[in-house]
C-alpha cells in the first residue's frame, strides 16, 4: 500500500478532517447534520492518486453513481467523484441511495427489472449481492489483483456462482454508544454489560436528566420495520442465546429465549425508549444521541466519527461498548456493510469498472477511514497506524461476537426472509405475543425457502 508523502499526506488529512463542515452545522441547531448538509463543504479530496484501470480511455464517460447517504457519506463521495473527474476525465453524477436500505433496495429492482442504462455504480449492502447478482458483471478480470489485498470473507461475500460481482467498500458491525460524562454522574463505574444493568441505568439516567430537559431519554435505536431491525432484533436475539434466524436453511427462532429478548425490546419502548422508536432509523437514532438527548444508542461505527466532529453537542462525552447480552451468553454484534458494483446494463462498463477500482483502492479506503471513520475492508490499510487511531473502537468493541445475517443461506430469498423477519419482530414491538410472532416468522420464512 502507498504510504504516499509520510508525515505531509498525514497533515493534508488531518487538514481536511478538520475542514469538515459539523461544527458549522451543529452548533446553533439540535439536529445532526445531513449529508446533504454537507455535501458541498466537504473539501478537495487531498491522496495520492490511486492507480486508474484503462487510464486515458474514460474521457467522455458519464457515470451515475448511487452513493451513500448517512452520516457524511454522500459528502465524502461527492468529493471523491469530483476527484476521479479530475483524475480521468469521466463525469461522475453522484445520486445518494435512500437512507433506509429496504427503500434502497426496492428502487435498484425497479431499475434492474426495467433493464435500465441509467445507473452505472451501484452501492449494495452486503447481504444483497446473491440476489443482484444476475444484474451485476463480473469484476474478476478486472479487479481480481486488488481483490486478492481485501478481506478474504469480504471477497468471498461478493463472489457468486464464481463471479466477482461486487467489491468490499467498508464493513461496519453494531455497538453500544454511551455518554461518558453521565455514567459517572450517576454513580457508574463501568458501560452496562448485561441488559438488566443497561435497563437499570437507562431509567435512573433518563429520571434525573428528564429535570433539565423533558426530551431525554434512556436508550434510542433502530426500530422501524426495515431491514436496520433484523439487524437489531438479531442481535437481542443472538445476546439471549437465541440463534441467528436460520441454520441449514430452517428457521430458528420459535424458541423461549428469542421471544424473552422480544418481550424485553417492547418493554422498552414508550419506557427507557421513546414511544416513536418504532419508527426510527440510524439517522432518527443519531439524531437525538448527538443531540445530548440520550444516555445510551445502538448505532454502526460511522456515527462515532459524525459525535466526535468539532462543534457536536457531544463530543468528547461518549465512547464506545460492545453491546449487552444476557448473563452467560455473548455480546453480539450484526455484521454490516456496503459492496460496489456495476450494473450489468451500464453503458460505460470499462469506466463504471475503473470508479469501482478507485473508490476500493487502498488510497482511498485510508483517505474515508481518516476522514469518515469507515472501516477499511483491506487488512494493510486496516493496520495502518494512523487509520488505527481514528478508529479507536475497534479495540473496544473487541469482546463482541460477530454475527452474519443469513443471506448466504438465503441467497436469492435473503429480502423476503428478512421482511418476514422484521415485520414480525415489529408486531412484537407493538404487542403482539412474541410466540406467536415468532411462530408467524418461521412459517414465513419456512414458505420463502421451500
Ligand atoms: C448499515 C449496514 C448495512 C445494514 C443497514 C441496515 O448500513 O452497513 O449492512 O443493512 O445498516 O439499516
Amino acid at each position: 500500500m502507498s504510504k504516499g508523502g509520510g508525515e505531509q499526506t498525514r497533515r493534508a488529512f488531518l487538514a481536511a478532517a478538520a475542514a469538515l463542515p459539523f461544527s458549522a452545522l451543529i452548533s446553533g441547531c439540535r439536529r445532526a447534520p445531513s449529508a446533504e448538509d454537507a455535501a458541498e463543504e466537504l473539501p478537495e479530496v487531498r491522496m495520492p492518486p490511486p492507480p486508474v484501470r484503462g487510464a486515458g480511455r474514460h474521457a467522455g464517460a458519464r457515470l451515475l453513481y448511487y452513493a451513500e447517504s448517512v452520516g457524511i457519506g454522500a459528502a465524502i463521495d461527492r468529493a471523491l467523484a469530483r476527484r476521479f473527474a479530475r483524475d480521468t476525465g469521466a463525469l461522475v453524477d453522484v445520486v445518494p441511495r435512500p437512507r433506509d436500505a429496504t427503500e434502497t433496495y426496492a428502487s435498484y429492482l425497479r431499475l434492474f427489472q426495467a433493464r435500465s442504462a441509467d445507473v452505472d455504480v451501484l452501492s449494495l449492502d452486503v447481504v444483497w449481492p446473491g440476489i443482484f447478482a444476475p444484474h451485476l458483471l463480473d469484476l474478476g478480470a478486472a479487479l481480481g489483483g486488488l481483490a486478492a489485498t481485501h478481506l478474504e470473507a469480504a471477497i468471498e461475500n461478493d463472489t457468486v456462482h464464481g463471479r466477482l460481482v461486487a467489491m468490499p467498500y467498508f464493513t461496519d458491525f453494531g455497538m453500544l454508544y454511551y455518554r461518558s460524562d453521565l455514567l459517572p454522574k450517576y454513580g457508574y463505574g463501568a458501560p452496562p454489560a448485561t441488559w438488566d444493568e443497561l435497563e437499570e441505568m437507562a431509567r435512573t439516567i433518563q429520571g434525573g436528566e428528564r429535570a433539565q430537559s423533558r426530551s431525554f431519554t434512556g436508550f434510542v435505536w433502530q426500530g422501524k420495520a426495515y431491514e436496520g431491525l433484523t439487524c437489531n432484533a438479531l442481535e437481542w436475539i443472538h445476546s439471549y442465546g437465541g440463534g441467528a434466524i436460520l441454520k441449514d436453511r430452517e428457521p430458528t427462532v420459535e424458541n423461549p429465549r428469542a421471544a424473552q429478548a422480544l418481550a424485553r425490546f417492547h418493554r422498552f419502548v414508550g419506557t427507557i425508549s421513546p414511544i416513536g422508536v418504532t419508527g426510527y432509523e440510524e439517522e432518527d437514532a443519531r439524531n437525538v444521541f448527538q443531540g445530548g438527548n440520550a444516555a445510551f444508542m445502538r448505532n454502526w461505527p460511522y456515527a462515532f466519527a459524525a459525535g466526535n466532529a468539532k462543534g457536536s453537542r457531544i463530543e468528547g462525552r461518549f465512547d464506545v461498548a460492545p453491546l449487552p447480552h444476557e448473563p452467560g451468553y455473548e455480546s453480539s454484534a450484526t455484521l454490516g456493510g456496503w459492496t460496489l458494483g456495476v450494473s450489468k446494463y451500464s453503458r460505460f462498463p470499462d469506466a463504471a469498472i475503473a470508479l469501482v477500482g478507485y473508490l476500493c483502492s487502498p488510497e482511498v479506503q485510508r483517505f474515508r477511514a481518516l476522514v469518515g471513520g469507515y472501516i477499511p475492508t483491506i487488512p494493510a490499510v486496516q493496520s495502518d497506524p494512523d487509520v488505527a487511531r481514528v478508529l479507536p473502537f475497534l479495540e473496544r468493541v473487541r469482546g463482541a461476537t460477530l454475527v452474519a445475517r443469513p443471506s448466504n443461506q438465503a441467497g436469492a430469498r435473503y429480502n423476503e426472509v428478512s421482511i418476514a423477519f422484521y415485520q414480525g419482530v415489529s408486531k412484537a414491538l407493538y404487542g403482539t405475543n412474541p410466540e406467536k410472532a415468532l411462530e408467524q416468522i418461521a412459517r414465513r420464512i419456512r414458505r420463502s425457502l421451500r
